[in-house]
């Protein structure tokens, strides 16, 4: 029988299964049948919007409570209300208007590791998921968590770690492959009613937020503003409070977990490739030499830009996506690959890693970590890019992929610009640890000052 038990994280466990079964095989998962695929093709298919569609994701909404967008199913009105009164807020040219904030953030942290010296071990993941909640609430709401100047969490990243805790338990802790798999391990039990008491102070600091907001003359036309000022140019009306804070949580949440696992994979990546370590030092010392980071400058990153996007091909950071056949469909059966008949109802999971690192597309050197042949000047660009799928596809696809990228090349450019890294455990053999998203296990690096501060 297949014993999966030494796989790090469930998405492993899936990975390695794909490598046995192919594919598409079929699961049970926590009591329900589900298929799970990992080619590009079929990917692409079941990325059509007219075959398939998002409903709510399983474990995350709750009963009676309002979604925010990533968790809302397509049908959902609040979907539809949150999708256009948000999609505005996150265009290009906002994003280019937080360059100040994401830079400001970014700094904090280059400036905390340059008084650790070279010595210390610095939990990089952790320090990443400092950075990009505090730039997210920032940029999008103006609130500091100043995560980087206190002992210990801020009240409401403290609450938020304890529901996303409470929420990874009941994803993972269950049988997840019947009969052959039954522990994933984790921390110490987090209860209902821990779960439920935190959820009471998030939305107690969301509704200050909102309070204070309401009660400024100023307008700040970012994120918030749009919610609470804001009306639904469809139908003209305004969001209700408990919907803002929903979306309010779901930002927060969403806007930094992915982003930090993408900063503590990318630096992972190029310390293991040490030759893309040095194109991509390079190539910062060439474009920002000594001076500040400048908004103009990120647009000339583009080898920085192709290290986050190859890192996030072998390791999308948002690592599995669901759908089920369009119900609006005629047909009761929908046939994938020309082949594999899927009953309506049924759910669908993506491996976007499986998905992204497919040979057929990316070639048999698809596993390696390559940053060339995501730079646009590659003759195979083209092609590539039109599976390369980490913020997923249509309607449904990541609203916040300026943001994260943006955000992203501000953090690691200057890290590469003022430190030189090596890893804290030379023999460290990188792991994953999953919750609702994936992030390495156990990273520290040690940083060395290059020169003077910049
Ligand atoms: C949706 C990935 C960063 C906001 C998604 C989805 C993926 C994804 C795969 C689709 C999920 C699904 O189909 O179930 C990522 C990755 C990120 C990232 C890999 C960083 C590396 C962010 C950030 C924000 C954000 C920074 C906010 C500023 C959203 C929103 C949606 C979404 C609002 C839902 C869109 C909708 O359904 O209307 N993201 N994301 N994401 N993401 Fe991201």
């Amino acid at each position: 029988m297949l014993d999966l038990r030494d796989e790090e994280a469930p998405l492993r466990a899936m990975e390695r299964m794909a490598d046995i079964y192919g594919p598409i095989y079929r699961l049970r998962l926590q009591g329900k049948e589900t298929l799970v695929v990992s080619s590009a093709s079929m990917m692409k298919e079941i990325m059509d919007e007219k075959r398939f569609m998002k409903t709510a994701i399983p474990g995350l909404s709750r009963e009676g409570e309002p979604s925010g967008v990533i968790i809302a199913g397509t049908l959902d009105p609040d979907w539809e209300q949150g999708h256009r009164m948000l999609r505005p807020a996150f265009g290009p040219i906002k994003i280019e208007d937080m360059f100040d904030g994401m830079k400001d953030v970014a700094h904090q942290m280059i400036m905390k590791w340059a008084r650790f010296g070279p010595d210390e071990e610095i939990a990089i993941t952790e320090d990443s998921s400092n950075l990009t909640l505090d730039t997210i609430a920032l940029c999008t709401m103006d609130f500091r968590f100043n995560s980087f100047y206190r002992n210990g969490a801020h009240p409401y990243v403290a609450a938020m770690n304890t529901v996303l805790g409470h929420v990874t338990q009941n994803l993972t802790s269950k049988p997840i492959i019947t009969k052959t798999m039954s522990y994933f391990g984790g921390d110490a039990p987090i209860t209902a009613q821990t779960a439920h008491e935190a959820q009471s102070v998030m939305n107690k600091t969301a509704q200050e937020i909102i309070e204070t907001r309401r009660s400024s003359t100023e307008r700040k036309n970012d994120f918030l503003d749009m919610l609470l000022f804001g009306k639904d140019p469809k139908s003209g009306e305004v969001m209700r409070d408990e919907l803002i804070k929903a979306q309010m949580s779901t930002f927060l949440v969403a806007g930094h977990e992915t982003t930090s696992g993408l900063l503590s994979f990318a630096v992972i990546k190029l310390l293991q490739n040490p030759e893309t370590y040095r194109k991509a030092q390079d190539e910062v010392d060439r474009v920002l030499g000594g001076g500040a980071i400048t908004l103009e400058h990120t647009r000339e990153l583009k080898y920085i830009y192709a290290v986050l996007q190859e890192t996030l091909r072998l390791i999308p950071t948002a690592p599995i996506i669901s759908k089920i056949p369009h119900p609006h469909r005629k047909d009761q059966v929908t046939t994938l690959g020309g082949k594999y008949k899927i009953d309506q109802g049924t759910r669908v999971r993506l491996l976007l890693g499986k998905c992204m690192s497919d040979p057929k597309v990316f070639g048999e050197d698809a596993r390696e970590f390559k940053p060339d042949r995501m730079m646009e000047s590659d003759p195979g660009y083209q092609q590539i890019e039109k599976y390369w799928r980490p913020f997923s596809e249509g309607s449904r696809a990541c609203l916040g992929r300026p943001f994260s990228l943006q955000e992203a090349v501000i953090a690691l450019s200057l890290i590469l610009q003022n430190f030189d890294l090596r890893l804290a455990d030379p023999m460290y053999n990188m792991r994953i640890k999953q919750a609702v998203t994936v992030k390495p296990l156990g990273l520290s690096v040690k940083a060395m000052l290059r020169h003077g501060m910049t």
